[in-house]
């Protein structure tokens, strides 16, 4: 696997590589990789004869309360771990250089204003800034994404859609503990008391899909989650059920999906479900 911190050297490796390589795919990701990612360069690798991993934390995403300096950076481990994928190149580019001159994009007004958008304002435009600045360096022929962050995956699909960027993008599906709390990187912040509470965000949304199922009340049945939520010293900032084509409010049951973002202690944790 290259490692590669320098974008002139970077360039250099991917113009080589594309006279040899088909199909270049990239995964961006944060780092303090879990299985949720390796998954996601799993998939890469079954179609893809180079895989490229970013990591990097993106200092534009971050409100100015929420947590970028105490975000868990764990290189040598992430290291390690993409070692044994088929991750040909890693790319850990320093802050300076990647944002240097960076040309500032913009979510699609709607879909960064809803859910997270509502409380996390400018965070979506921070990530489809420094996406473009990845895509415009790898040229990927194909991309992944977690469905984990599915307001995020939608947001990126439309930009791709929208700026003709022609690159492929893969949503991939969650992966979880045993207990069904999504595996995410915010996790390692939860006491082991917490990270038992919260199961129930899962536990929740499965909840809350069967009763749509048995078809009973969607609107009692969110309001059940939220109050058990609540009473777990949970403070739910939305517990919403959309279409998970639009991202619009739907009540059509072929199209519905939950989502779930709610804090415990300060570590914010999103979660969502398809039904
Ligand atoms: P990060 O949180 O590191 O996630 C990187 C990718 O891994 C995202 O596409 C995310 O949806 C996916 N992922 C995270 N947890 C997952 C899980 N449990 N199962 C499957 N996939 C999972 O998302 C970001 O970084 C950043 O916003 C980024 C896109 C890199 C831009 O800075």
């Amino acid at each position: 696997m290259l490692i590669i911190s320098d974008i002139a050297e970077l360039e250099e490796a991917l113009r080589i590589h594309r006279t040899e390589c088909k199909h270049l795919s990239l995964v961006p990701t944060m780092g303090n990789l879990h299985e949720g990612h390796l998954k996601l360069v799993n998939q890469a690798s079954e179609i893809s004869d180079f895989v490229c991993v970013s990591i990097f934390v993106n200092p534009l995403q971050f409100g100015p309360k929420e947590d970028y300096i105490a975000y868990p950076r764990t290189l040598d481990e992430d290291i390690s771990k993409l070692e044994n994928t088929n991750c040909s190149l890693l790319f850990l580019p320093e802050s300076k250089d990647l944002l240097l001159n960076i040309r500032e994009c913009k979510a699609d007004p709607y879909l960064s204003s809803i859910l997270c958008g509502k409380t996390r304002t400018n965070h979506f435009d921070g990530v489809v800034t420094i996406v473009n600045r990845l895509f415009e360096l790898f040229k990927p022929k194909s991309t992944y994404f977690g469905e984990k962050d599915y307001q995020q995956l939608m947001i990126i699909k439309e930009f791709i859609t929208r700026n003709d960027l022609n690159i492929k993008i893969e949503g991939i599906s969650t992966e979880r503990e045993e207990s069904g709390l999504a595996k995410s990187s915010r996790n390692k912040y939860l006491s082991s008391d917490e990270k038992e509470k919260a199961t129930l965000i899962y536990k929740s949304l499965c909840k809350v899909r069967q009763s749509i199922l048995d078809l009973s009340s969607l609107d009692q049945a969110l309001d059940e989650a939220i109050e058990l939520l609540e009473e777990n010293s949970f403070k739910v900032d939305y517990f919403e059920a959309r279409s998970r084509v639009s991202l619009k409010s739907s009540n059509d049951l072929e199209e519905i999906i939950l989502f779930c973002a709610a804090t415990i202690n300060n570590v914010r944790l999103i979660d969502n479900l398809k039904v």
